[in-house]
């Protein structure tokens, strides 16, 4: 017998406000044409002063813990992926911690920008591989609205707020059972030489403010494709298995586009890719956890089904896992 690390149950959150393509290009030089055409996006959520990536994480994390049947007190660690944290410190994870009311364990945010929850799921695996834990919330959550310029339309129009997130417990499984649950594999990667492709231009260290996200579209959209195509074929070969064994895709939702030509490079079909960018735009490492637990509580996702994640985002970093949910 094994330990892996199984999906319990998922939970997500939204912010109350749903913004449509036509009442972004009230206040944006934009149209509803060009955003649809360019990236797939006809809608995104946009927080309210009083919801913050706390707030969307803890209400996301209520509910993956109620559809897993888990009462908060068994969790002994909170990962929590995000860019923008409600405050510099303490990590938004130990404010997630106390809402739920499970003090003591392990509590801290992870930050790979979109690919944070790759991350926080890789850094949750290994935890509860080794024995560190017993049973993790992973969250990914963000509020990118805050850190956006709004007189940017190249970037504004992209981007919306949300959170996902995923409990994982270790459990022994046997792994001579070809459909044994849990995380098979997983792979990460960075490669910092890409920084000034995508990021913000302030910080506590550097400028003292906040600042706003940057990006060179055109190139980070060229690496994704190719990135995520490497890292997808490394995984299928660590866990033994070919593009053809997938039931479910669910990538990060940056463009529908790169959703596009990421499946058509692996030859997978687009049936069996998550897509919800048309509906939540962005949401940065919120948005795998968003997908998958739309795509759960929808009925696509089954349990017993081989899902593949991935995400590619500033830094650049980018991973993939295998799950067997
Ligand atoms: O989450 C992390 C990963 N991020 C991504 O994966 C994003 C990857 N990149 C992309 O998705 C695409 O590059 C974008 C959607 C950001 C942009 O699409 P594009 O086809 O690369 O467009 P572009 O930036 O090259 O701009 C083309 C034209 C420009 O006009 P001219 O110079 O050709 O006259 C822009 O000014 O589109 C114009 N434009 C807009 N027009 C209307 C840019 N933004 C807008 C807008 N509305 N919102």
């Amino acid at each position: 017998m094994t330990i892996r690390s199984v999906v319990r149950g998922s939970g997500s959150a939204l912010p109350r406000h749903a913004v449509s393509n036509a009442e972004l290009a009230q206040r944006v030089d934009t149209t509803d044409e060009w955003i649809t055409e360019r990236t797939g996006i006809r809608n995104r959520y946009l927080a309210d002063p009083d919801e913050t990536t706390s707030t969307l994480a803890i209400a996301a994390a209520r509910a993956a813990l109620e559809a897993a049947g888990i009462d908060a007190s068994r969790v002994d660690l909170i990962v929590l992926a995000t860019a923008t944290p409600d405050q510099t410190f303490p990590a938004t994870a130990t404010q997630v911690q106390h809402a739920l009311g499970c003090h003591g364990g392990m509590a801290f945010d992870v930050a790979a920008v979109c690919s944070g929850f790759l991350y926080a799921m890789g850094v949750a695996d290994s935890m509860l591989k080794t024995g560190m834990a017993k049973c993790a919330v992973v969250i990914g959550a963000e509020t990118f609205s805050r850190i956006l310029d709004w007189e940017d339309r190249g970037t504004c129009v992209l981007f919306g707020d949300g959170a996902g997130a995923i409990v994982l417990e270790a459990v022994d499984v046997d792994l001579a059972d070809p459909l044994a649950p849990g995380i098979i594999a997983t792979r990460l990667h960075a490669d910092g030489r890409h920084n000034q492709l995508l990021y913000v231009d302030g910080g506590p260290s550097t400028t003292g403010t906040v600042g706003k996200l940057r990006m060179k579209g055109r190139e980070v959209f060229r690496h994704a494709v190719v990135n995520l195509a490497e890292v997808l074929t490394e995984v299928l070969e660590a866990a033994g298995k070919t593009s053809a064994d997938i039931d479910w895709v669910v990538p990060h939702q940056a463009n529908a586009r790169i959703l596009d030509a990421t499946a058509r490079k692996l030859g997978l079909p687009p049936e069996k890719v998550v897509v919800t960018v048309h509906d939540h735009a962005n949401t940065s490492a919120a948005s795998v956890p968003l997908a998958f637990d739309t795509a759960v509580r929808d009925g696509r996702i089954k349990p017993g089904d081989l899902v593949m994640f991935e995400a590619m985002g500033g830094g650049f970093t980018w991973g993939a896992s295998l799950v067997r949910v």
